[in-house]
């Protein structure tokens, strides 16, 4: 099994006795452009260097470059070399110049857009590929990471699949870029049962995905430097997706000791003049939290006063148990204006189809010129895939198979006792009992066992189980103390992998 390159290059730190900082005053020296917070993204795990960058990193470590980022082969064989010094000033071109092996010719070699030095995606990111990488040397993986319900035997409704089938001949051509007047409609209607104001079939628009339409709707709204309040723990793409845009996003707490609901006063002390939306996530992932109206309520009341815009993340909306009600929060904000976005990859388990929407309402008046905006990138991308959306209107109406899976004897409510008492039941974590969506986000006791990095805790979990969850750290969490388990999988599996994560705490101690 080969590691991955944090690993290998804090091993290799540690053996030649080298700190970030000195990686940072030798890249001055070579005229190569690498930050404090460069290293320690590298060191942390949540980002790889280009290929300039880990030249140098194994140059300067005197080890094999191929080595560095993990490939199977010896670790001093064929070390990498230092180019000579440079007294020329640092380039801050995006194309950079590597010396070829004959040392002659200069080659150009193409990096990432600096765009993406913020972005951060560790669902999938250094421990799932390390996942993949233990998958293709022949390990089973028992995967608790991400919330794809297919795999796990959740099968389309039969009715959803036949529609499409039927509609696929009649579903070749672009249709307009917002959707089918079909699928707006049932949308639309969607949103009245919600109590959601003000919305007409020209206010909703449908993406290949929500994930689509986040990246859309907040590349249409941020100048650099804006700032957006967005949860911690998050849906990591809204991080992504605001500081992608040039925005910053700016966190606020989700407070564990009281249902991981938003804390109100932690909100109000991150708003600024650059703060122009706040971000719900509700119901929540990763704590699989349910925000009652009152909580919403308080933070209608703190947009009004800031005259701030509201996202609100609904995609769990029918995905609710122990006979709660979800609140659609643009319900209670008829005078403010609120995007609300869900879909039907978790309610009706097509993920894969990639079927989601927004819907813009209220006060519509405020955001005339943001919304030329939406329609200048929704037009752009011509318009979502056609023959999913055919199938909106059949998912939305009549009977929803979704909830005989939340009462008990259902899947999904069966599996969430499971887990939530298993998970209880091992010394030194503890879970909040989650009331929707198929996450729970429990925490660890770091003193216990001397749990420092969170992803070491993922790797070493991996390593020793085979089991892959997602570090706290994934979902913007700050402290190593938490992850998150889905839990799609059968009782069977859950019970087998729940019992060796409790084996695996009963003896570990973080290196
Ligand atoms: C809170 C949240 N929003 C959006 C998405 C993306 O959904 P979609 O499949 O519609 O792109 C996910 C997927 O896990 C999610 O958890």
């Amino acid at each position: 099994m080969t590691e991955s390159f944090s690993t290998r290059l804090n091993n290799a730190m540690a053996l030649r006795e080298l700190k970030q900082i000195d990686f940072v005053r030798a890249a001055e020296k070579f005229n190569i452009k690498l930050g404090k917070s460069h290293m320690s993204q590298y060191v942390s795990g949540k980002n790889v260097p280009r290929a300039d960058i880990a030249h140098f990193l194994a140059a300067y470590l005197h080890v094999n470059e191929d080595w560095l980022m993990g490939a199977d082969v010896p670790m001093e064989e064929h070390a990498a070399n230092l180019p000579e010094p440079s007294d020329e000033p640092l380039q801050h071109d995006d194309a950079t110049t590597e010396q070829s092996t004959e040392g002659k010719k200069t080659m150009r070699t193409f990096t990432k857009s600096h765009k993406l030095d913020n972005v951060l995606y560790d669902v999938r990111g250094p421990v799932a590929d390390e996942a993949a990488r233990m998958e293709a040397a022949g390990t089973h993986i028992l995967k608790l990471n991400i919330g794809n319900p297919a795999p796990f035997g959740f099968r389309t409704p039969d009715e959803v699949v036949y529609d499409m089938s039927q509609q696929l001949p009649d579903t070749e051509g672009y249709s307009p870029s917002k959707g089918l007047f079909s699928a707006r409609k049932a949308i639309m209607q969607y949103a009245q049962l919600k109590n959601i104001p003000n919305v007409s079939i020209d206010d909703i628009y449908t993406g290949n995905g929500v994930s689509e339409l986040i990246n859309l709707s907040l590349s249409a709204l941020l100048d650099n430097g804006d700032e957006v309040l967005v949860p911690s723990p998050d849906y990591p793409l809204w991080t992504a997706c605001v500081n992608l845009a040039g925005g910053t996003a700016v966190h606020y707490i989700c407070d564990e000791d009281s249902e991981w609901y938003p804390d109100i006063d932690d909100m109000r002390s991150k708003i600024t003049d650059k703060t122009k939306a706040i971000v719900i996530i509700n119901p929540n992932n990763p704590t699989g939290a349910l925000y009652p109206k009152e909580v919403l309520q308080q933070i209608v009341d703190l947009a009004r006063e800031h005259q701030l815009m509201i996202f609100s993340d609904e995609i769990y909306d029918r995905l609710v148990m122990d006979g709660l009600e979800h609140v659609s929060i643009a319900s209670l904000a008829p005078d403010l204006f609120c995007v609300t976005f869900s879909g039907l990859s978790k309610s009706h388990m097509i993920a894969g189809w990639r079927v989601g929407w927004m819907v813009l309402s209220g006060n519509k008046r405020l955001a005339k010129d943001y919304i030329e905006g939406l329609n200048m990138l929704a037009n752009m991308r011509m318009c979502s895939n056609v023959p999913a959306q055919s199938v909106v209107q059949t998912a939305l109406g009549g009977h929803q198979s979704v909830k005989d899976y939340l009462v008990p004897g259902g899947r999904i409510y069966d599996q969430r006792e499971l887990v939530y008492n298993m998970l209880n039941d091992i010394p030194g974590i503890t879970a909040v009992k989650p009331k929707a969506a198929f996450y729970i986000f429990p925490k660890i006791d770091v003193k216990k066992f001397n749990i420092h990095s969170d992803e070491q805790f993922a790797l070493d979990l991996l390593h020793d189980k085979h089991i892959l969850i997602s570090h706290g750290g994934a979902f913007n969490w700050h402290e190593p103390d938490h992850f998150r388990v889905v839990y799609l999988p059968r009782i069977s599996m859950l019970k087998e992998t729940i019992g060796e994560i409790g084996d695996f705490f009963s003896t570990y101690w973080q290196a």
